[in-house]
């Protein structure tokens, strides 16, 4: 598969070298097609690695990943042109952090929307799902708990690309995948992400997960 990482930070980076090391080719999209820090990943990561533009990387993959700056998240989905993006299966990592306050960081947006409705009304005819915003990059690829497998929620509109990002968690070592609905469950989602970087201020550490007990 042809995957289009859209975001040259801690989780673009470490998804698209899973990627890579599942098989699949990966370009790293930037705003700057001579992005260091997307040039260093792909000389590192090897031949199945480039590195592009937004829109490159947008009209390489069939897959897109959107990891960039919530707030910038409107800037990147318009500098790509929306043919690029028809169709595709885009899974949204971000969260929508307003930092203006200091830290923890709060949500610029919740409650009645969300950053994972903004994504899809920006993209309308793309099938976005929400993904991996609960936890920390360092987790994202085989994640390995002592205390069982962690959970992933995932929400979107479209069935079949929640059956396709299911499978794909599955192969980066995610067992426990729940489909939480439509979209609009992102405004649950975001905030989640809070508990996940609050608990990182109090603790000091910053490799935990949810995890669900069922009985
Ligand atoms: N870090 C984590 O562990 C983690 C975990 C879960 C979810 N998330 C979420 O995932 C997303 C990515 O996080 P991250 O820490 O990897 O990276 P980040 O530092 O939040 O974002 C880096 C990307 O955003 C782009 N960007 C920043 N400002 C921009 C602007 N004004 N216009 C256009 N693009 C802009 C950068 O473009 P250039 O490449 O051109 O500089 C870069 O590609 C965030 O939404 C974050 O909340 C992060």
């Amino acid at each position: 598969m042809k995957v289009g990482i859209l975001g040259t930070g801690d989780v673009g980076r470490t998804l698209g070298k899973a990627f890579v090391t599942l098989g699949h080719e990966v370009k790293l999209g930037a705003r700057e097609a001579t992005n260091e820090k997307a040039a260093a990943w792909a000389q590192e990561t090897g031949p199945k690695a480039s590195h592009g533009t937004f829109a490159d990387a947008a009209a390489f993959g069939d897959l897109i990943v959107l990891s960039t700056h919530g707030a910038a998240n409107d800037a990147v989905i318009k500098s790509i042109p929306a043919e690029r993006l028809k169709g595709k299966l885009l899974i949204d990592t971000t969260n929508p952090l307003d930092f203006s306050k200091g830290k923890p960081p709060g949500l610029f947006v919740g409650h009645t929307d969300s950053g994972g409705e903004q994504v899809q009304r920006a993209a309308p005819a793309a099938r976005v799902v929400k993904c991996w915003n609960i936890v920390g990059h360092t987790a994202m690829f085989r994640p390995e708990y002592a205390g069982g497998a962690p959970d992933m929620f995932i929400c979107g509109n479209d069935g079949e690309a929640k059956k396709e990002v299911t499978q794909i968690l599955r192969d980066f070592g995610w067992s426990e995948v729940t489909d939480l609905g439509g979209i609009e469950s992102s405004r649950y989602l975001e905030p989640l992400c809070i508990v996940w970087v609050m608990y990182g201020f109090i603790t000091g550490g910053w490799t935990h997960a949810f995890k669900l007990l069922k009985k």
